[in-house]
Parts: structure tokens; sequence; C-alpha cells
């Protein structure tokens, strides 16, 4: 079979709704935290409609992150060759192909991105709850506002490093490297994609 299937619909599903949502709240997040960006909710039906979807979309974002996180732990599990991978880093960022030791379904870099990206998603729903929720919720609460304004400002920082993250994993997603937004999108890669970028894995699929 010349062509590899890397993701399945469920896969592609699961990861456009996390990607969509989290857009949505990175978009609406950034136009609440200054006036000076509030014009940003024109795009989301206003202000009020903003300030009432952001938490419920931020539900759906956890529950797709949750199902990200099942379906991706164990092939994002860090390994012995993931640190030499690590350690080759410079090689890869310079496309220094031999530099750097091959990779299997996912590169260490990818790894550390899955954990990160889950990471900041728990600490984005815990810190967005006694915002939304300032009475109280599940018998935890009420939040009075010294720890109201702790998790803004966790919100916000979260927010910071999970965009700038994104920027990253879009760009190495899309124009980096052609042929690797093709596997998001209708969920197969070429084999000569797959031996450039995932040798190991590639061999693994050899029986094909
Ligand atoms: C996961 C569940 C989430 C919940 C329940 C939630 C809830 C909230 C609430 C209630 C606010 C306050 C809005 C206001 O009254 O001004 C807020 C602000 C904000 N949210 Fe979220 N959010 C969530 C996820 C996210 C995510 C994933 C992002 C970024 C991608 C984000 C970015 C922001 C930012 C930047 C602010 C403005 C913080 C500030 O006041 O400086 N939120 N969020
Ligand atoms: C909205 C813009 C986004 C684009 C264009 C995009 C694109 C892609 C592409 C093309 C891949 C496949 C990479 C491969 O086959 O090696 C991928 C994988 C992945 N995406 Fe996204 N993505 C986006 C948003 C997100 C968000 C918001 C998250 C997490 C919160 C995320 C998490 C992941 C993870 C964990 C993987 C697997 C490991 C990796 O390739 O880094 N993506 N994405």
């Amino acid at each position: 079979m010349s062509r590899l299937e890397r993701f399945t619909y469920f896969e592609r599903v699961v990861h456009w709704t996390l990607g969509l949502s989290f857009l949505y709240l990175l978009m609406t997040g950034l136009a609440f935290s200054h006036p000076r960006l509030f014009w940003i909710t024109v795009l989301s039906g206003g202000g009020q409609t903003a300030r009432f979807l952001h938490p419920w979309i931020g539900m759906l974002f956890s529950v797709s992150l949750g199902s990200m996180f099942f379906i991706w732990a164990k092939d994002m599990r860090l390994e012995s060759n993931d640190r030499e991978w690590l350690m080759a880093v410079r090689a890869y960022a310079t496309r220094q192909k031999d530099g750097v030791p091959p990779a299997g379904k996912y590169n260490a870099g990818q790894k550390l991105f899955f954990w990160a990206m889950t990471v900041l998603g728990v600490v984005h729903l815990a810190s967005g709850i006694p915002l939304w929720m300032p009475a109280g919720v599940l018998g935890i609460g009420p939040f009075y506002g010294g720890t109201v304004n702790t998790m803004r400002l966790l919100h916000y920082a979260t927010t910071l490093g999970g965009g700038g993250l994104l920027i990253v994993h879009v760009y190495l997603g899309t124009v980096a490297y052609p042929g690797t937004l093709g596997a998001m999108l209708h969920g197969r890669v070429s084999r000569g994609w797959a031996r450039l970028h995932h040798p190991r894995w590639e061999k693994e699929q050899a029986g094909d």
C-alpha cells in the first residue's frame, strides 16, 4: 500500500473539535482580557454571547481533551530513544536529517507538546470554573475575591503558554512540513512522508 493510515476518523473528529474549540476560547478569552481587545467579541455575536459561550465551549474543549488523552496517552509515553531525539533537536530544527535519531509514530517534541497541552488544559478548566461560578459548584466554593483574582491570572498565563505552543504546532503541522496537514484532514500519509518524518513507524507498517 503506497499510503498509510495515520489517524482514524474518530481521532480526527476529536482533534478538530479540540483545535476549533481552543481557537474560539483563545479569541474570546483574549477579548475579555483587555478593553482594547473587546471588539474581537463582534466576531462571536457580541460581548454577552461570547461571555455566555466561552465557559460552555470550555466544557466542549475539556471533553475533547479528555478523549484525546485516552486515545493517545499510550502512544505518547516517553522512551529512551526520545532523550536522544531531544539532544538532536537542533539538527531537526535546521533540517539536518542525518543527525536526527529515527522517530516512531510521534517524535519526542510531539510527545512533549501532547503532555504540555494536557496539563495546560487541566489548569484552564480548574482556573476557569471559579471565574464562571464564583458562588461555588459541587460543594466547592464560594470563591472569594483574592482566589478569583489568582485564578484569573493563572487562566491568563496558561492561555499565553498554550497560545505560544499552538503557534509552533500549527506552523510545524502546515507550512513547515508539506503532507502533514493531510494526515489530520483525510487521515492518510504517503510512505515517503512516513519514511522521512517517522521512519520507525513506517517500518512497523511494512506488513500492510
Ligand atoms: C476549560 C474551561 C474554561 C472555562 C470554564 C473558562 C471560563 C472563563 C471565564 C468564566 C472567564 C471570565 C470571563 C469574564 O467574565 O471576563 C474566562 C476568561 C478567560 N479565558 Fe477562559 N475558560 C476556559 C478555558 C479557556 C481556554 C482553553 C482558554 C484559552 C485558549 C481561555 C482563555 C481565557 C482568557 C484569556 C480569559 C481572560 C482572562 C482575564 O480576565 O484576563 N479559557 N474564562
Ligand atoms: C487549530 C489549529 C491546529 C492545526 C492546524 C493542527 C494540526 C495538526 C496536524 C497536521 C497534526 C498531525 C501531525 C502528524 O501527523 O505528525 C496534529 C497533531 C496533533 N495535534 Fe493538532 N492542530 C491544531 C490544533 C491543536 C490543538 C489546539 C491541540 C491541543 C490542545 C492539538 C493537539 C495535537 C496533538 C497532541 C497532536 C499529535 C502530536 C503532534 O503531532 O504534535 N492540535 N495537529
